[in-house]
């Protein structure tokens, strides 16, 4: 097994589901990061077989929105002084700005420059949203 050391100071992603690792890493833009980024994939796992993880050492904002989409199961550690201090379990975002794009060909974001877009959850088991703008329910 691949042995990545404990953190100092940062934040470990951790419980993503396999091969949704890669997915999080981009939407976290975390190619453009200065910071040490690791992403592990196919990490065995108790729970869950095989799991992928991303550690990041040192501090960003972690755009939570972003991942409670993504994989509303994963979960956020917050390491301080090499202890875990915080643990963040997500969840389905009730509003979303920004991130998703309105799928009625018609919707006047499709026509005109809006700027972001809200959306407001309507259905958590199917993860449909609904656009501020006409209303249609859309999926992630
Ligand atoms: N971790 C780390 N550096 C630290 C502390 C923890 O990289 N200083 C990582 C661990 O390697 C692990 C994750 O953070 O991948 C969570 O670690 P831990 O707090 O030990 O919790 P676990 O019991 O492993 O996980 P959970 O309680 O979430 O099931
Ligand atoms: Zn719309």
């Amino acid at each position: 097994m691949i042995n990545v050391s404990k953190l100092k100071k940062g934040v470990v992603i951790d419980h993503i589901e396999a091969n949704k690792g890669y997915k999080i890493f981009n939407q976290l833009k975390l190619d453009e990061s200065e910071d040490v980024v690791v992403l592990m994939r196919n990490v065995p796992s108790q729970k869950m077989g095989k799991k992928d993880l991303i550690k990041i050492e040192n501090d960003i904002n972690v755009d939570l929105t972003v991942l409670g989409l993504i994989d509303p199961n994963v979960t956020v550690n917050v390491v301080e002084n090499g202890e875990r201090v915080n643990k963040i379990k997500l969840s389905l975002p009730e509003k979303v700005m920004g991130i998703m794009e309105c799928k009625n060909p018609r919707c006047i974001s499709k026509h005109e420059n809006v700027g972001e877009i809200g959306f407001t959850l309507v259905d958590a088991g199917e993860k449909l949203y609904r656009c501020e703008y006409c209303d249609a329910r859309t999926s992630l």
